[in-house]
C-alpha cells in the first residue's frame, strides 16, 4: 500500500499533463470476465484511483459471477464488447478474451479513445499484429500488454544486474516451460484453447511470457529460429485439437548469442529438470534469472543469490496501468515488447510448422 500511494502521489503532480485528475476514478471496463479478467477485476478494485464501471462478456454465467465480485463498484453488463467501448464513461479497458479476439478489440478500443490493457499474446498472427501496432502507436492512449513478469520486481532487479555485467557477455540462454499436464481437456477454456486459430498454440499462448523473458535479459529480439514438434502424446485429445505438446526450438539472436528453448506437457511429476526455468550463460558464469542465483564459471566464488526474494504485489501489473494512464509514463510493457513478445512465439511456431529456419524479416513487421 506504501508503494501504490506514493505512486498515487507522484503521478498526481504530474496529472493535468496527460489529462486526468488525480481524483478522478478512472472508469474501467473488463472485456472478458472469464478466469485472468476475474482476476483482473479483482486487482482494478484494490486499486485507489480505478471503479469497475463495465463488464462484457458473452457467456451470462461468467458475467454474473464478474458483477457480483464487483458489486462494490455496480458496473453494468454487456454481451457486446462494442457496446460497452461506446460507454462514454469508460476510460480504460482490459482485454481478457480468447487470444484471437485480442487485435480485433484492442483496435477497436483504441478508436473509441479508451486506454487498453490487452492480455498476452497480442495477437496470433504476424499480420493482425502490424495492424494493431499502427493502431497503438497512432493513438495518444497508453498500450499495456499483459507481461505482468515486466512488473515483478525481483525478477526486474536481477535482470538490471546482468545488463550491468554480473556474468560478463551474454552468450546463451536456456529456458523451459514443462509441466505435468495438458490444460484441462474438460476445463472452462477448452472451448477455445487447443485451436490454434483461437489460442495460437501453447507457444504463442503461454509460452510468449518465458520468451519475452529471454528476450528482455538477451536485450533484442531473435533474428531466426528454427524448430520441431508436435501433438506427440494427445493426438486428437480432446477431439479436434490442433495445437502441439511438445517442441523444441532454436533462435539466433544478434552478437551471436543464442537460446535454447523447450516446452512439453507430459513430464512426470519427480523426474528431474521440470517446471519452469531460464538460465542465461555468460563469460564469467551465468544466472537461474527465476530464482536469482548468481554462479561463477568454473566454480570461482560460491552461488550467491542476487536479489533477495521479496513478497510481490500480485497485481503490480494493473497498479503500473494507471500510473502510466496519470502520469503519461511509458508503460514497462508497451506496445513494442507486446508485439516483440507475441512475434517471438509466432516467429518459432511458423519455423516449426513449415521445418524451416524462419527469419525476422520474414514475419513482415515494421516495429
Ligand atoms: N497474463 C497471464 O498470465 C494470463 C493468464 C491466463 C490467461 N491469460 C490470457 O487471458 C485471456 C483469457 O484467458 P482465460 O484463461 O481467462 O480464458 P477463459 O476461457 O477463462 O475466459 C475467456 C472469457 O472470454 C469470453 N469471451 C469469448 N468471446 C467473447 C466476446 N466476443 N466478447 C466478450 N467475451 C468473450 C468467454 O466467454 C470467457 O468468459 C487469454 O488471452 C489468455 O492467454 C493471461
Amino acid at each position: 500500500m506504501q508503494r501504490r500511494s506514493f505512486l498515487i502521489g507522484a503521478a498526481a503532480a504530474s496529472a493535468s499533463a496527460f489529462g486526468q485528475g488525480s481524483n478522478d476514478a478512472i472508469g474501467t471496463g473488463v472485456i472478458g470476465t472469464g478466469n485472468r479478467g476475474s482476476h483482473l477485476t479483482r486487482g482494478v478494485l484494490e486499486q485507489p484511483g480505478a471503479k469497475v464501471i463495465a463488464l462484457c462478456d458473452i457467456k451470462a454465467d461468467r458475467l454474473d459471477k464478474a458483477a457480483t465480485l464487483a458489486a462494490r463498484d455496480n458496473p453494468r453488463t454487456y454481451s457486446d464488447y462494442r457496446a460497452l467501448l461506446e460507454n462514454k464513461d469508460v476510460q480504460a479497458v482490459y482485454i481478457a478474451t480468447p487470444c484471437h479476439l485480442h487485435v480485433e478489440m484492442a483496435i477497436a478500443a483504441l478508436e473509441a479513445g479508451k486506454h487498453v490493457y490487452c492480455e498476452k499474446p497480442v495477437g496470433i498472427t504476424a499480420e493482425s499484429i502490424g495492424r494493431l501496432v499502427r493502431a497503438a502507436r497512432r493513438s495518444n492512449k497508453v498500450f499495456q500488454a499483459g507481461q505482468q513478469m515486466r512488473s515483478m520486481t525481483r525478477l526486474r532487479k536481477t535482470i538490471e544486474q546482468i545488463e550491468q555485467g554480473v556474468i560478463g557477455r551474454v552468450l546463451m540462454v536456456k529456458a523451459q516451460r514443462n509441466s505435468s499436464n495438458d490444460l484441462a481437456h474438460d476445463g472452462p477454456s477448452a472451448d477455445w484453447f487447443f485451436k490454434k486459430n483461437l489460442s495460437g498454440e501453447y507457444l504463442v499462448e503461454m509460452s510468449v511470457h518465458n520468451l519475452d523473458l529471454c528476450n528482455w535479459v538477451i536485450g533484442g529480439r531473435p533474428e531466426r529460429a528454427a524448430g520441431f514438434g508436435g501433438t506427440l502424446l494427445y493426438k486428437n485429445d480432446p477431439p479436434g485439437r490442433d495445437i502441439m505438446d511438445g517442441y523444441n526450438l532454436t533462435y539466433e539472436y544478434p552478437n551471436e548469442v543464442k537460446l535454447a528453448y523447450m516446452q512439453l506437457v507430459f513430464h512426470p511429476r519427480g523426474l528431474p529438470s521440470g517446471g519452469q526455468f531460464t538460465h542465461v550463460y555468460g563469460s564469467k558464469g551465468a544466472v537461474d534469472v527465476t530464482n536469482s542465483m548468481f554462479y561463477a564459471l568454473q566454480g570461482k566464488e560460491q552461488p550467491r543469490e542476487l536479489v533477495p526474494a521479496e513478497k510481490e504485489d500480485q497485481h503490480a501489473h494493473t497498479a503500473a496501468f494507471y500510473e502510466c494512464i496519470r502520469t503519461g509514463k511509458k508503460p514497462v510493457a508497451d506496445i513494442t515488447v507486446g508485439a516483440t513478445a507475441a512475434l517471438t512465439a509466432i516467429l518459432g511456431r511458423e519455423s516449426i510448422y513449415g521445418k524451416k529456419v524462419l527469419e525476422w524479416r520474414d514475419l513482415g513487421v515494421e516495429l
